[in-house]
């Protein structure tokens, strides 16, 4: 049935038949795997980070581990994984393979340099092979090569600007994005130096610098190579609210195209990323935990949420919750109090243990009949028994009295 909605987007002048691109990565590596993307339905790729000849890349295995409750293991997914194994001079070869095959899918490869003339050298090789459009990483957790080795790029608004610069410059009318990372000071600041440079958009962002754990019997970090660790990039569902995040502030700061990337699972998760302003999205860990399959839910997903809520296209929606973003002190101030759904509550007392040592002591216990009970004079709303209850059975209701008159300091 969804093959009747058009879900099609265009994005810095490149029509895509749906919003949805895998990102530079595994998936994008090999010339066979990323082609198998692409016929299952993808509407484009990047082709993973690649640098000038020569150029060596430590690869270093094993590189993943990951993060999260046993139900699901790839809440967050860690990897300590550089560029691509392949040297410009392959990834020239593939897009000109890939734009034969797929004429009317976006292929676009990802760069990473140090030097002016290894910036300019790959966009004007890649450009001759027939790039649809260049993503730089300014932001791979591992470092960069270029000014700072060991820092990203995307963490100095200077080189952020010049290199920007300098790949607009040779890349002409092929549209430019630069791939930023949320570990900075201010993400504005950053956007507004893409900008500035005249590069065309951002990818917000990238993978998140972390550590992914111990092992408290060897204290070996993982993952563990013969008893060593590094720092790992974070990607998955457990990045996502840095995602909307990032994008949120620059898009309502900074006039720019914006393709979003870190934490999609879902179709849900796609139109929050594109109703905080991103045009299009990217995804690695979904298709690198469940395959390439999992297209076919983002696009019966999407078309069925457009048709429901009468949405024309997905560009309708790019943005929509934005002016409902508000800092702190422009907030409403509405007196909720938590409610209990009698039938649903399964007597867990999770609720009761946490409003007791965690929120205002407003939730008794009646321990015979294993039953919460709110007292509604001392239960302020904070939401946090909402949260532990594992069946949904508390929700917030407004209050029509003025809780200025409740709110007391010191009570
Ligand atoms: C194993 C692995 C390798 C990656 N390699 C690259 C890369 O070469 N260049 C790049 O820009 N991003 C790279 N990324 C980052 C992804 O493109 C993407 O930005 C990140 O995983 C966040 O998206 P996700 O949460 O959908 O996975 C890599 C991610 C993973 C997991």
């Amino acid at each position: 049935m969804y093959k009747k909605k058009d879900i099609s987007v265009d994005f810095l002048g490149i029509h895509l038949e749906n919003p949805f691109i895998l990102s530079a990565a595994p998936p994008t590596d090999e010339l066979e795997i990323v082609a198998d993307g692409l016929k299952a339905g993808w509407a484009g790729a990047i082709l993973k980070t690649t640098s000038v000849e020569n150029n060596p890349v430590g690869l270093k295995y094993p590189m993943m581990s990951s993060f999260g409750p046993q139900a699901r293991k790839v809440t967050g997914l860690g990897n300590i994984d550089l560029i691509s194994q392949y040297h410009i001079d392959d990834i020239e070869k593939r897009v000109r393979i890939l734009k034969e095959a797929f004429p009317d899918k976006m292929i676009g490869a990802s760069i990473m340099g140090s030097k002016k003339e290894d910036w300019q050298g790959l966009v004007r090789r890649l450009k001759k092979a027939g790039v649809d459009l260049i993503e730089c990483s300014f932001s791979c957790p591992q470092g960069s090569m270029g000014e700072a080795p060991g820092r990203m790029l995307a963490q100095s608004i200077e080189a952020t600007e010049k290199v920007a610069g300098w790949v607009k410059e040779a890349a002409g009318d092929t549209p430019v994005l630069i791939k930023i990372t949320p570990q900075v000071t201010d993400i504005v600041e950053v956007a507004q130096a893409v900008k500035r440079g005249g590069a065309d958009g951002i990818t917000a962002s990238n993978t998140i610098p972390s550590l992914m754990g111990i092992d408290i019997d060897t204290f070996q970090p993982y993952p563990s190579l013969r008893g060593k660790g590094t720092y790992s990039g974070l990607s998955g569902p457990a990045i996502l609210p840095l995602t909307l995040r990032t994008i949120a502030e620059v898009a309502s700061n900074v006039d720019i195209t914006i393709s979003g990337n870190g934490g999609a699972y879902s179709w849900r998760d796609v139109v929050q990323i594109m109703a905080l302003g991103a045009g299009n999205v990217q995804f690695c860990t979904l298709p690198m935990a469940y395959g390439f399959r999992t297209i076919e839910d983002l696009k019966s997903g999407l078309a069925h949420y457009l048709s429901d809520k009468g949405f024309a296209s997905p560009m309708d929606i790019i943005g929509k919750a934005l002016p409902n973003l508000k800092q702190h002190d422009e907030l409403p101030s509405p007196y909720t109090r938590a409610e209990l759904a009698d039938e649903k509550c399964i007597g867990c007392g999770l609720c009761f243990n946490s409003c007791r040592d965690g929120g205002h002591r407003a939730i008794d216990w009646d321990g015979d009949g294993r039953r919460p009970r709110i007292d509604e004079e001392r239960c302020v709303g904070c939401a946090m028994c909402m949260q532990v209850c594992p069946v949904d059975a508390i929700r917030m209701k407004e209050r029509e009295d003025d809780w200025t008159s409740y709110f007391v300091i010191g009570r």
